[in-house]
Formats: C-alpha cells, sequence, structure tokens
C-alpha cells in the first residue's frame, strides 16, 4: 500500500472522508499529535487501526467526536462529566464515562471495557472530519504501538508508511502532548494521564493507573539508550537541554513548559534519528506541564533500546 500524504483542503477531507466510510484508517491531526482516525462502530474499521499500529487489542481506543450530543449517545454523563466537558470541550481532555447500552461503538473500540473514553477535539482537521463523516472516529495516536507520538505527517510517516492509505497533513501540531484523561466515577474524578490540562479536583493513584492499559511503563520508545535529568551529556549523546542547559537542541531555552510540551516528541524524533549512539535529557519541573513531560520521559527511558 502506498500511503499518500495530502495538504488540508475540502478536497483532502472528501477523499479522508470516503477512505474513512470504506471501512480503513486515515491519520489526521489534532490540537495535540497526529491521529489515526477510523469509524468506531465498525469492528473491522477498528480492526485495521490495530493492525496497523501493532497495537495490543486489550488497549482501547479514544473516541472522538463533534459536539455534547454525540458525546451523549455514546457516554452517561452525570453532573461531575458535564462541569468538566463544558469547562473544557472542546480541547485536549479525554473523559472516561460508563458507555451507553444502546450505544454504537464496536466493542473492539473500547477492548470489551464498560466505559468508553471520550473527545471534543479542537483541530480543523479533525473537526471537518467528523462532520463530513457524520461518524464517531475512533483515533489513537498515528504512530506504531510504542514508539514515540507524532506531531507532524513526516513523523506518522516514520512508523506507518506503507501500512494505510492517506494522511491529511496540516502541519506541526499545537500542543505537541496528549491530552489529559480523567475516569468519572459518580462524583470522583481519577486522573489517568498527565496532559496539557491540569484538573485541579482530580485524584491521582488509587490503582485506577491499571484501567489505562495504554499507560504501560514503556511507551514512547526511541531506537536507543535515554538518560533523564543529565544537565551534562558526553560525547556520544544528543543532549536535550531545557532552560540554562543549552544541549544539542533545546526544549525551551527560556524554560517554558508550554513551549517544551509542544518541542518533545519533535526533538525525541530527531534525537532519535541523529548519528549520537544515546540520548540524554535535561532536567524538568515536576510542576504543571512538566508533570506530563516528565511522565512520556520515564516512559521513553524505560521503553529505549
Ligand atoms: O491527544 C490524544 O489523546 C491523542 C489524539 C489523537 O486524540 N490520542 C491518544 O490516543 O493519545 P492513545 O490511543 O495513544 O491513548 C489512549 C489512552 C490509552 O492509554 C488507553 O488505554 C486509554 O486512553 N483509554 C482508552 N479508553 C479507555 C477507557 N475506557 N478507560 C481507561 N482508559 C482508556
Ligand atoms: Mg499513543
Amino acid at each position: 500500500m502506498q500511503t499518500k500524504v495530502v495538504s488540508f483542503s475540502d478536497q483532502a477531507i472528501a477523499d479522508a472522508t470516503r477512505l474513512i466510510l470504506a471501512g480503513h484508517p486515515v491519520a489526521v491531526p489534532t490540537e495535540t499529535v497526529y491521529g489515526l482516525a477510523a469509524d468506531a462502530t465498525s469492528a473491522s474499521a477498528v480492526a485495521e487501526i490495530y493492525a496497523a499500529k501493532g497495537r495490543p487489542a486489550f488497549n482501547p481506543l479514544i473516541v472522538h467526536v463533534g459536539n455534547m450530543d454525540d458525546a451523549r449517545a455514546i457516554g452517561t454523563f452525570g453532573p461531575a462529566a458535564v462541569t468538566l466537558a463544558e469547562q473544557y470541550w472542546p480541547g485536549p481532555l479525554t473523559i472516561v464515562v460508563p458507555l451507553r447500552a444502546d450505544a454504537k461503538i464496536a466493542s473492539l473500540t473500547t477492548a470489551g471495557l464498560s466505559t468508553i473514553a471520550l473527545r471534543i477535539p479542537d483541530h480543523r482537521a479533525m473537526r471537518a472530519l467528523l462532520v463530513s463523516t457524520g461518524l464517531p472516529l475512533a483515533a489513537p495516536s498515528a504512530n506504531a504501538s510504542g514508539s514515540i507520538s507524532p506531531t507532524r505527517a513526516d513523523h506518522v510517516l516514520r512508523t506507518l508508511a506503507g501500512k494505510i492509505p492517506m494522511i491529511v497533513d496540516d502541519g506541526p501540531t499545537a500542543g505537541g502532548i496528549e491530552s489529559t484523561i480523567v475516569k468519572v466515577e459518580r462524583d470522583t474524578i481519577y486522573l489517568l494521564r498527565h496532559g496539557p490540562i491540569i484538573v485541579c479536583n482530580a485524584v491521582t493513584g488509587g490503582g485506577v493507573d491499571i484501567e489505562a492499559p495504554g499507560q504501560l511503563a514503556a511507551h514512547y520508545a526511541p531506537s536507543k539508550p535515554l538518560r533523564l535529568n543529565a544537565d551534562t551529556a558526553a560525547a556520544d549523546e544528543w543532549h536535550m537541554g531545557f532552560g540554562d542547559v543549552v544541549g544539542t537542541g533545546s526544549l525551551s531555552s527560556s524554560g517554558d513548559l508550554n513551549e517544551a510540551a509542544g518541542r518533545l516528541f519533535d526533538l525525541l524524533h530527531t534525537a532519535d534519528l541523529s548519528a549520537a549512539k544515546r540520548i540524554a535529557v535535561a532536567s524538568i519541573p515536576d510542576t504543571g506541564l512538566g508533570l506530563a513531560i516528565n511522565d512520556r520521559l520515564r516512559r521513553a527511558a524505560v521503553g529505549a533500546r
């Protein structure tokens, strides 16, 4: 299969729509990372996502919808979930709620769970695709399972070229790090994945991590060893700087965590493709968005080989 890369346009969305209605997955940007989108109501379409990514089938997918009515047709929203949705959607927050018994979602999408992860994204390409297909779209990040998330079309090509029919290219994503995931159970909000949105009243820990099976310790893995908290580096290391630590390239020379989140995956791809034998990353403060950045870096360090 040849993977065509097409710049965002009405024609590109029309072509992508045709592929999705025919049951195939298409890579499309969201405001966080590029997603690999397919019809969430079709088991065979979702199976094509799992096959292209080489993703374990016990790992459920996020379903993207265009509006709150479509979200309510799929999940049960109690008061706490409604408040979150009103505050943060469209945007980089994924809310896990009980799956409605009458929802038309393929059970492969949720890996058989009785809950569903839902998100209204804030990106013109994904939103156009949601409108033109009229379908809920299951979309994990558009990379082979376990590898670095894509923030550009060429990152998608690195692991999925020849495995998917099309990439809608709309330039680098604005956010750069995957959505925050929370699970709402009655009135309690559990944080399942750190991300761009800091939900102040979310509870961490409590063993709920196990319920986001994608949160495996080894994830986002580059192909070479990665060392953390490296404020100096050896000659054979690609040194990712931050703040006063200059490095080979910097996440943010002014020490801005937003800028660092936006560059993280791009620099990981760059370091991975470089001639250096190893990667070293300067220490990043564990506050605010730094929590999400350090979470991804720790998984990258465990998964690196
Ligand atoms: O920003 C994002 O969230 C991107 C864009 C494309 O939307 N998507 C993304 O998807 O990061 P993915 O598949 O790479 O991560 C989805 C995470 C996985 O850790 C999965 O286990 C978890 O969501 N998840 C999905 N459904 C769940 C559920 N019902 N309960 C708990 N965790 C769930
Ligand atoms: Mg992913």
